[in-house]
């Protein structure tokens, strides 16, 4: 399940990150603001009470707003970070407005009821809506944009038609939310994750709406969105998703689809034949069928590895034609921009059918010359006989509680000390904005848990196995070496690393 797992494992990066980052600050609020509109707060409108804030701000700053609706745009500027916005429940406290797209006057950008462009944003119990309804003549019209790195929303709502949640860049992490829209009602080019989320379609224009838009325009673009434990569901049929831009990546993992889901499940827009990430994982609910899905969404489910892994009941070691000309056109396919690659396999199948290598031989071959392609490996056991049959490496998941679990040890054991957990999290955030290696990393942190070599330990079980801290250890090696296991995503580490996505 590398391919899926991965990307996946990345994503959980983004999220705990944001975590991170409001247990570490949220626990420590500086200034309580209260808005209210009947006059009673500090400010009657919300706007009002962000002009107050300074710029330049570091101290986590709570604007409670006190249930009602507050129809008004609401804009926090980029250098006002460390701003939570509260309010007393979704369906007690939103915000809303109704300017549009294409009015003359607004950009769908400047549609937007509320917008953040400042990095540390914190929103909870609160709606943000666009109450624009253009019936036939439908225009976007956002309910929401942002715009900063390290932001999050529990429980919020976002209520619109089209664009409703505009996430445009950054990472951002959304739980317990309620989005509601029908065309590409969740769109923007951010890295995110929505959990446990319910992602509902309204019927507000004709045909089968979009549900997302991802914008990822390269390939070393970090961005995507990640649907965990969702609810899509909502009253009117709809695509999953459609390519703003042609690298665009979105993954729907463990989540319940109600029977509203356009068989297709994806459309290519524009983008026919581009290089976009669409997958399904382990999702459910009778929209999740397979059936009818379009055939370039990448997928691999426990379904299909079953259906690769399952032995065959005639074993021939020969191929048949047709099961091999398949078989070469997906790896010709897969390796279409590495030509060496095809080549190294074709030399392979000639060495077997002149005997100068037997059947194990070419199994170890073909698990190291794909091992970056699961479904490829477990393919070619149809040709093998049962008991040469290859079986990927059980990978040790990237867990996001053992990273946490991991994260909260270090905060208890040094909570007398609280400089040290904050240096830890300092390390592991100028990583990705120094261009540190993972090298540079484990040194300062070996500097930092000098007298914890348990910690340091245990820190290292979080570094990729290929890294040069994994031989460079100066301490027993524990569990570092996870073998053969090139892709072990560092949780920790690797939170701001290069690779990226
Ligand atoms: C999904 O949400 C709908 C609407 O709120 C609800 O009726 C349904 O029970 C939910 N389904 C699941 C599996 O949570
Ligand atoms: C980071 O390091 C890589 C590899 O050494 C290099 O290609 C890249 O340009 C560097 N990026 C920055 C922003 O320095």
């Amino acid at each position: 399940m590398e391919l899926q797992a991965s990307p996946f494992a990345r994503f959980l990066i983004a999220f705990l990150f944001v975590v991170l980052f409001h247990q570490l600050f949220a626990l420590d609020v500086s200034e309580h603001i209260y808005v209210s509109s009947d006059g009673y707060g500090n400010f009657k409108s919300i706007q009002e009470a962000i002009d107050s804030i300074p710029e330049g701000n570091s101290q986590w700053i709570r604007i409670h707003v006190e249930k009602g609706a507050y129809r008004e745009k609401v804009t926090i500027p980029k250098y006002k970070e460390y701003i939570m916005l509260e309010g007393e429940g979704s369906d007690q406290t939103w915000i809303e407005y109704g300017d549009y797209a294409n009015d003359g006057i607004h950009t769908t950008e400047s549609s937007t009821t509320f917008s953040c462009y400042a990095d540390n944003f914190m929103a909870r119990d609160i709606s943000f809506k666009n109450t624009f309804n253009g019936g036939q003549s439908m225009s976007q019209a956002v309910a929401a944009l942002v715009a900063g790195d390290k932001s999050s929303f529990y429980r919020c709502s976002f209520f619109g038609i089209q664009d409703t949640l505009c996430d445009l860049s950054g990472r951002h992490y959304y739980k317990d939310c309620y989005i509601e829209g029908a065309i590409d009602f969740i769109f923007g080019q951010g890295q995110s994750i929505f959990e446990r989320c319910t992602i509902s379609t309204t019927s507000g224009v004709q045909g089968v709406g979009y549900i997302t838009a991802h914008g990822r325009d390269s390939k070393h673009d970090w961005s995507g969105f990640v649907f965990k434990s969702c609810n899509i569901t909502g009253s009117a049929q709809t695509y999953l998703g459609r390519p703003w831009r042609p690298y665009a990546r979105v993954i729907f993992y463990e989540s319940y689809m109600a029977n509203i889901i356009a068989p297709e499940g994806w459309d290519t827009w524009q983008y026919d034949g581009w290089d976009t990430t669409f997958a399904e994982i382990k999702c459910r609910g009778p929209g999740a069928k397979r059936k009818g899905r379009v055939n370039w969404m990448k997928m691999l489910t426990d379904k299909a590895l079953k259906h690769y892994t399952r032995t065959r009941s005639v074993s021939n070691t020969k191929m048949t034609t047709k099961d091999a000309l398949n078989y070469l056109t997906k790896v010709r396919q897969i390796y279409q921009y590495q030509e060496g690659k095809y080549a190294e396999f074709l030399t392979l199948m000639t060495d077997f059918k002149k005997e100068r290598i037997d059947t194990e031989g070419v199994a170890e071959r073909v698990k190291e010359l794909f091992k970056e392609n699961p479904d490829l490996i477990l393919g070619f056991n149809s040709f093998l006989p049962p008991k040469y049959e290859i079986k990927l490496d059980e990978k040790k998941n990237v867990e996001f509680k053992d990273a946490m679990k991991f994260v909260n040890k270090i905060k208890n054991r040094f909570q007398h000390d609280v400089h040290v957990y904050n240096s830890f999290l300092a390390i592991l955030n100028n990583y990705k904005k120094d261009n540190n290696t993972i090298q540079d990393i484990y040194r300062e942190v070996a500097v930092l848990f000098e007298n914890h070599l348990d910690l340091l330990d245990e820190f290292a079980q979080f570094l990729p196995a290929d890294s040069p801290v994994a031989r460079h250890q100066h301490t027993p090696p524990a569990k570092v070496v996870h073998q053969d296991d090139d892709s072990e995503i560092s949780l920790l580490v690797h939170l701001f690393s290069q690779t990226g996505l």
